[in-house]
C-alpha cells in the first residue's frame, strides 16, 4: 500500500511517520523545497518529542521518503492524505487555497483509483467541494476516486502518542468502499472508529476544539470569580472535575488557550454559523474571555508593581504550552509586549522556544537558564508551565533576584512553599500570599 501525505507540518509529518512505522510505504511531500531538504538531511522542522528518532528509523528502513515532487508522488499512491494549512481568512472562515491547489494537482495526476483523505481542519462541505473540483478537472474521465474526511486530533508536544493511541478515529465517507479502505488502514491501532458522513466528520473536529476552548474559558471565568470572592480555583476545579459528567481534563485555569488550532477553529466555527445565519454568541464570549485573560494578568502585575519603567521582569516560558517550540497565539507575545510598552526590561528563558521567540520578540534579553534570567529581577512572571519551572530551587532564585516576587500565570507553584521561601506570590484564581500581600 503506497501512501502519500501532502504537507509536512505537524499533522502531515507525524501522520506520515506513524503510518511508515506501521509498515506502510509513505511519501511525505511538500512544495516547500527547503523543508524537504531539511527532512532529507535528517533535520526536523519542528520540535516534537520522539519524532526525530521515529523519522530516522523509518527512513533507514526504507518505508518513509520525503520529496518535493508532489505530482509524481500523488500519481504513485493509493491513498493521498491532505495535511496542508487552512489558516483563517479575513472573515475568520478557513482559507482553503492550499486544499484547492492540491485537489487540482490530484485531478491532473489521477491515473488510477485513489482515496483522497482530508486530515486538515476544514469547514463542513469541504470534502464535497474537493470531490467536485477533482471530478470537474480530472484529466482521465474514466478514472474513479473517493474523498474521505478524517480529521486529526493530535496535540503538539504529544503528537506521536496521540497518533498511535487516539481517543477515536473519525472517518467521514460518501460510500462504504472508501470508508472500509480507511478502516483497514487504521485497524492496527485497535482504537474506536466512528464511520459517518463527511459533513458530520468535519463538524466533529470543530465542535471538539470549540468545546475544549469553552471548557478553558469557563474555568478561567470561574477563576476570576474566585479571586473576587476569596475562593481557590484549584479546589473548585478539583471539586467540579470529579463529577464524571464534567471530567477533570482541561479545567486548568491560567492565561488562556493559545496555539495554532483553538483560535482559528473557534473563529471559523463562528464564521460558519454566521454564513448560515446563526449567531454563535456563546462561542464569541468564549473567545472574548480568552482575549481578556492575559490582559487581566498584566493589569495585576502593573497594579502590584506600580511604575515598571525602571524595573526588570523575568519571563519564564515563551512557548504556547510545554513540550513545544511553537509560539503561535502564545500568551508570552502579548504579555511581553505589554510589559515592554509599560517600560519594563525583560529577561526571558524558555527551554526550547527561544530561537523562534527571537524572531517575534527581538528586543528582549534571552538567558541560558531560569536562574540566569532571574538575575537582578524585580519579579518573575511564569507564562508556560514547563516541568523544570515546577522544581525551581526557590532559595537560589530568591538569592539572585532584587525583589522576591512571583506572578504565576499557570498556578504551577505551591503558594505555601513559595511563601515559606520568602516570596510574595500572585497567581490565577487563588489568593495572593506572602510578604507585602494584600490578602
Ligand atoms: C489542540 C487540540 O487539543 C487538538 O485535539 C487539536 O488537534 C489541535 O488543537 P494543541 O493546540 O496542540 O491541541 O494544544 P492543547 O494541548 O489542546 O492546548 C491548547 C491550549 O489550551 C494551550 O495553550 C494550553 O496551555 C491551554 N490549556 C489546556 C489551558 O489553558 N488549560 C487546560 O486545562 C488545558
Amino acid at each position: 500500500m503506497n501512501l502519500c501525505v501532502v504537507g509536512t507540518g505537524y499533522v502531515g509529518l507525524v501522520t506520515g511517520t506513524v503510518f511508515a512505522d506501521f509498515g506502510y510505504n509513505v511519501c511525505c511531500v511538500d512544495k516547500d523545497e527547503s523543508k524537504i531538504a531539511m527532512l532529507c538531511a535528517g533535520e526536523m522542522p519542528i520540535y516534537e518529542p520522539g519524532l526525530e528518532e521515529m523519522v530516522q528509523r523509518n527512513v533507514e528502513d526504507g518505508s518513509l521518503h520525503f520529496s518535493s515532487a508532489v505530482a509524481k508522488c500523488i500519481g504513485e499512491s493509493d491513498i493521498i492524505f491532505l495535511a496542508v494549512g487552512t489558516p483563517p481568512g479575513k472573515d475568520g472562515y478557513a482559507d482553503l487555497t492550499a486544499i484547492r491547489e492540491v485537489a487540482l494537482t490530484i485531478a491532473q495526476n489521477l491515473c488510477s483509483y485513489k482515496v483522497i483523505v482530508n486530515k486538515s481542519t476544514v469547514p463542513a462541505g469541504t470534502a464535497q467541494m474537493v470531490h467536485d473540483l477533482i471530478a470537474a478537472h480530472k484529466v482521465q474521465p474514466d478514472i474513479d476516486f473517493d474523498v474521505v474526511s478524517n480529521p486529526e486530533f493530535l496535540r503538539e508536544g504529544n503528537a506521536i502518542q496521540d497518533t498511535l493511541q487516539p481517543d477515536r478515529i473519525i472517518i467521514g465517507a460518501f460510500n462504504q468502499k472508501s470508508a472500509m479502505s480507511l478502516v483497514e488502514l487504521y485497524t492496527p491501532l485497535e482504537r474506536p472508529i466512528i464511520v459517518t458522513d463527511p459533513y458530520s466528520a468535519e463538524v466533529i473536529k470543530y465542535a471538539s476544539n470549540a468545546f475544549l476552548a469553552t471548557k478553558i474559558s469557563f474555568v478561567n471565568a470561574i477563576a476570576n470569580i474566585c479571586e473576587l470572592v476569596g475562593a481557590d480555583i484549584l479546589q473548585v476545579s478539583k471539586g467540579m472535575g470529579l463529577d464524571k459528567r464534567i471530567g477533570s481534563a482541561f479545567l486548568n485555569a491560567g492565561l488562556g488557550w493559545g496555539g495554532s488550532c483553538f483560535g482559528k477553529d473557534t473563529a471559523c466555527l463562528v464564521a460558519t454559523a454566521d454564513k448560515y445565519g446563526y449567531d454563535f454568541d456563546l462561542l464569541k464570549a468564549v473567545v472574548s474571555v480568552n482575549e481578556q485573560q492575559p490582559r487581566r494578568f498584566v493589569e495585576k502585575i502593573l497594579n502590584t508593581m506600580g511604575d515598571v519603567s525602571d524595573k526588570t521582569i523575568t519571563v519564564l516560558g515563551l512557548a504556547f504550552k510545554p513540550n513545544t517550540d511553537d509560539l503561535r497565539d502564545g500568551k508570552s507575545l502579548e504579555i511581553v509586549s505589554q510589559l515592554c510598552s509599560a517600560g519594563a526590561t525583560i529577561r526571558a528563558y524558555d527551554p526550547v522556544a527561544m530561537d523562534n521567540a527571537k524572531k517575534e520578540l527581538p528586543y528582549i534579553t534571552y538567558c541560558d537558564s531560569a536562574y540566569d534570567a532571574a538575575r537582578g529581577a524585580d519579579a518573575v512572571v511564569l507564562v508556560t508551565e514547563w516541568k523544570e519551572f515546577k522544581f525551581l530551587d526557590l532559595e537560589r532564585l530568591r538569592g539572585l533576584m532584587k525583589s522576591p516576587v512571583i506572578f504565576d500565570g499557570r498556578n504551577v507553584l505551591n503558594p505555601e512553599q513559595v511563601r515559606s521561601k520568602g516570596f510574595t506570590y500572585h497567581c490565577i484564581g487563588r489568593p495572593s500570599v506572602g510578604p507585602g500581600s494584600d490578602q
